[in-house]
Formats: structure tokens, sequence, C-alpha cells
């Protein structure tokens, strides 16, 4: 009897082991991963169209981005409390085609570029008009939309 119980025990903590030891690995490895990201990524050349923009334009837009950033994080939280209203009230407001950003689009002189940034205002427009169904598997859908022309543009153009 008494064998057995050490038997169990010894299988335990051979098992447990690799389980213990693959734990202990996961953040080492996660950190070498990074590491090795950030030296590609260093290597890698900024092939990305630059839009050619000086002094204060290059702040004002910076600053603009980060308002839709704010935007999206807003949209976020207050699909958290189910406040579709309000959610929708801050697309509208913060990423739809209002007349500052109809007015900040146009100053710019790629046509491409000029075309992406208003298809993203429309689609900030069509956010704020889904949130407005109260429908949260379609609003997230909408929000993935707009989110998308955020990560296609950014890999496209540079200041
Ligand atoms: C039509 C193009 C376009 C769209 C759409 C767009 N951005 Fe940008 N964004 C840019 C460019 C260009 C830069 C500058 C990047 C660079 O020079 O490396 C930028 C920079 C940023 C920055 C950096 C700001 C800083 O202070 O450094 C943030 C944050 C950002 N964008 C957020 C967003 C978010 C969030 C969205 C969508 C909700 C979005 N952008 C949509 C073109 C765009």
């Amino acid at each position: 009897m008494k064998t057995s119980i050490w038997i169990s025990v010894a299988a335990a903590c051979v098992l447990a082991l690799p389980v213990h030891a693959a734990e202990s690995m996961g953040p080492g490895m996660m950190h070498g991963m990074g590491m090795g990201m950030g030296m590609q990524g260093k290597m890698q050349a900024d092939n990305r169209i630059s839009l050619g923009l000086k002094g204060p334009q290059k702040q004002h837009q910076l600053a603009n981005m980060r308002a839709h950033l704010e935007a999206v994080s807003d949209i976020v939280d207050a699909l958290s409390r189910g406040e579709f209203d309000q959610a929708s009230d801050t697309a509208s407001r913060k990423l739809g085609m209002t007349p500052q950003m109809k007015m900040m689009c146009n100053s710019f002189k790629q046509d491409d570029f000029r075309t992406l940034a208003f298809s993203f205002h429309e689609s900030g427009d069509e956010l704020a008009k889904v949130l407005k169904t109260h429908d949260m598997s379609a609003s997230l859908q909408a929000l993935r939309t707009t989110m998308q022309f955020c990560t296609t543009c950014h890999s496209t153009y540079r200041q």
C-alpha cells in the first residue's frame, strides 16, 4: 500500500515537472521572440509611401490620429456598458465625415490617400448608423471595418 502511494507521488512529480518547466519558459521565450522581431523590424526598409508632410501639418495630423485612437477606445468602453447611443455619437463626431475632417483630408495632395481617408470617414458614419440598431455583433463588425481602414492606411502611408 505504502509503496503504491510513493509510486503515485513520484509519478505525479514527474508528470508535473514538464508542465512547470513549460510555464517558466513561457515569458522568457516570448521575450526572446519580441527581441527577435524588434531586430528584424530595424533591418526592414520602410517602403510605405511618404505624404511629404512638413512642420505644423505633421503635428496637426498626429494629433488628429491620436484623437481617432481615443475615439475607438471610447467606443469600446461605451459598448462594454451597452451604451450604444453614446458610442454612436462618438463614432459620428470623432470618426465620421465632419466638415473639419473633410477639410483636413482635402489638404492632402495624394488622390489615393484622400480616397482612402474619405472611405474611412464614411465607414465612421456607417458605424454610427449600425450602433444605433443596438446590435452588438453588427456593431463590432462595423467597428472592425472602420479599424481595417486604420491598419490599411498605416501599412501603406507614412508622414
Ligand atoms: C487614410 C490614412 C489613415 C487612416 C484611415 C488612419 N490613419 Fe492613423 N496615421 C496615418 C499616417 C500617415 C500616420 C503617420 C505614420 C508615420 O508617419 O509613420 C498615422 C499615425 C497614427 C498614430 C500615431 C500618432 C502619433 O502621435 O505618433 C496613431 C495613434 C494613429 N495613426 C491612429 C489611427 C487610428 C486609431 C485610426 C483608425 C480609427 C487611424 N489612425 C486611421 C494615416 C491614417
